[in-house]
């Protein structure tokens, strides 16, 4: 989704905001913008384009310094992507310029009056009525007008607001998008993710919603849009610049599912407790006496998040014995769903931004309940707002495909199952159990991205197919999910998953040699039951491929997947459909990090 870049200091802050663009690209975008000045200046410099950044770079002309500037990379909303839709947005004397994050729901509303009152529009957008609304706006001080605007604006916002009056600050705002500050030595800057900063300066300031803030290059300060002041204390980023990095891979995508076993490494680390067979979870907050009172765990998640939460949702069940179950956050938000006390309810997020998620959480506890959040991004939105929770440790995920976040997730709901598990009823040995199996899953990680060759053979056969089927029965079927969303998101063919159970119930009718099937058949109590169902699909000539523990013998081809215990199979059993979606991409040629349409944060509605 959209994304912000700003710098004031010393620096000439054009090639700054474009470095901070491109950091943000992985977010998708379809149009950028870039507009300075400086403390002598008197006037605002703009350059939007259409495209991506490197079109927006070679249309920055020769003399375009400044040292202090906004940036952003716009996804439409309002308006196709377009020169003129692109942000920042001046007014009529090109003395305002925003840029905005997120939807100004009462922005047609507000345009028809600026219209009547004589304002002339220049594109389509919800944020040129913010640009006028601050320009007209008398009040003596900039952050005055900003705030006077804002007063009128009903949606959500992540701004960054330059006026060539007021030439030695930016002035930010938030409520609903992100929007952290960069501290650094007599230079500031302000960005919608940490991404475009940490190369710069790992201290970081992240505003809550209703927070304003005002940077000047050796100083800044926070304070609501009321006008009271906040404090702010800078906090520190724990990931490295490096991580943002290709380190030597092609993609984002083939980076970050080759860092599985380390990412798998780090959610575990500091938190077995060999002794009493259990796990720590530091940020849980949540006492054996209340854990003893949960009746049930719902856990809402949207794409992959939602499947990592279905995984969760059967560990839970299995090794805590808590009726569990996930939903998507995007439909539970709609359905005035019954709000029970007793019940656990955790938000799954990797950006921990998603706005669907977010507004799930913010009604549940308006209505009173209790809200873990099981996130990667450290002080992201739906962080702060849960009452507790677990980090995934991930690092950052670049790639707008998630793979080794929802691996993390996965093994982060395996540590709260387990948690939960020995509170309760789960026996020592089975807690010890769950330990070895957690402890292998890294070396088992590697042992399976070793077969990438035979996976990549795979995928040059599975590029022809015009559409998949994907089936898995109880702990294989979210494993099925996990992996048609993977194919159809990079490779664009058309995939459909589906329980095994319920094969003969209708799919069985797509079965043909052209419609390829990818069985997940776990070495389980329903081994036999999954057999069945691949000798249903070769009687029909259907082809299969086979992702389990041995080789199935009616399966055009197996990838034998490392056994670990039954509970946590599904964890290491996407990771193969992980690179065979990724390779079928390959051989299609697809844009792998930036699959057309996407987007990292759906920050949106
Ligand atoms: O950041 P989140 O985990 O909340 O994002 C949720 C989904 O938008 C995300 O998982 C999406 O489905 C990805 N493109 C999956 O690869």
């Amino acid at each position: 989704m959209c994304g912000i870049v700003g710098y004031i200091g010393k620096r000439d802050v054009a090639p700054l905001l474009l470095e901070g663009l491109q950091r943000l690209e992985y977010r998708g975008y379809d149009s950028a913008g870039v507009v300075i000045t400086s403390p002598k200046a008197t006037g605002l410099k703009m350059v939007k384009a259409k495209g991506r950044v490197r079109d927006l770079e070679a249309r920055v002309p020769k003399r375009f310094t400044g040292t202090t500037g906004i940036a952003h990379t716009r996804w439409a909303t309002h308006g196709a992507p377009s020169d003129e839709n692109a942000h920042p947005h001046l007014d009529g004397e090109n003395k305002v310029a925003v840029v905005h994050n997120g939807i100004i729901d009462n922005a047609s509303e507000l345009r028809a009056k600026l219209i009547a009152d004589g304002v002339e529009f220049r594109s389509e957008t919800d944020t040129e009525v913010l640009t006028h609304l601050i320009a007209r706006s008398t009040a003596e001080k900039l952050e005055d007008r900003v705030r006077e605007a804002l007063r009128h604006i009903e949606g959500t916002y992540g701004i960054a607001v330059l006026h060539a009056d007021f030439n030695d600050r930016i002035v930010v705002a938030r409520n609903g998008s992100p929007v952290v500050l960069g501290i650094g030595e007599k230079e500031m800057f302000v960005a919608s993710d940490v991404a475009a900063l940490v190369s710069h300066t790992r201290q970081v300031v992240t505003l809550d919603d209703g927070e304003m803030a005002t940077i000047k290059a050796d100083d800044y300060r926070t304070y609501t849009t009321e006008g009271s002041r906040t404090s702010a204390e800078p906090t520190t980023v724990e990931w490295e610049a490096e991580s943002y990095d290709m380190g030597g891979h092609d993609t984002y995508m083939h980076k970050e599912i080759f860092e599985q076993a380390d990412a798998v490494d780090r959610v575990l680390r500091g938190r077995i407790d060999d002794r009493f067979s259990t796990v720590h979870l530091g940020g849980l907050n949540l006492d054996a006496h209340d854990a003893r009172k949960v009746r049930r765990v719902k856990i809402l998640g949207c794409g992959t998040s939602y499947h990592a939460g279905m995984i969760g949702a059967q560990m839970i069940e299995e090794l805590a014995r808590i009726p569990a179950d996930a939903e998507p956050a995007s439909e539970f938000r709609y359905r005035n769903a019954v709000v029970d006390p007793d019940t656990l309810y955790v938000a799954v997020s990797q950006s921990g931004e998603t706005y669907d998620v977010l507004a799930a959480v913010q009604e549940l506890k308006r209505k009173g309940a209790r809200v873990f959040g099981v996130v990667n991004v450290v002080g992201s939105a739906i962080a702060r707002e849960a009452d507790a929770g677990v980090y995934v440790h991930a690092g950052p995920e670049v790639c707008v495909v998630s793979t080794k976040c929802f691996t993390n997730t996965t093994v982060a709901f395996g540590l709260l199952a387990l948690h939960l598990g020995r509170i309760r009823d789960l026996s020592v040995s089975d807690g010890k159990r769950i330990i070895a199996g957690l402890r292998q899953l890294p070396a088992q990680i590697e042992q399976m991205l070793e077969r990438e060759d035979e996976i990549k053979k795979l995928a040059q056969e599975f590029a022809e197919a015009k559409s998949m089927l994907f089936i898995g029965r109880v702990r294989g079927y979210p494993v099925a999910r996990e992996a048609s969303l993977k194919l159809k998101e990079v490779s664009y063919i058309h995939a459909e998953a589906y329980p095994a159970s319920e094969l003969k119930h209708g799919p069985l009718a797509l079965i043909e040699p052209a419609l390829p099937t990818v069985a997940i058949v776990p070495d389980d109590d329903l081994l036999e039951k999954n057999r069945a169902a691949l000798e249903e699909i070769k009687a029909r000539s259907g082809k299969i491929l086979a992702v389990a523990h041995q080789e199935q013998e009616k399966a055009d081809h197996t990838i034998v997947v490392p056994k670990n215990e039954d509970e946590l199979d599904p964890i290491l059993m996407g990771i193969p459909l992980q690179l065979l979606a990724y390779h079928t991409a390959l051989a299609l040629g697809r844009d792998i990090d930036k699959p057309r349409n996407l987007a990292k944060s759906v920050t949106v509605e």
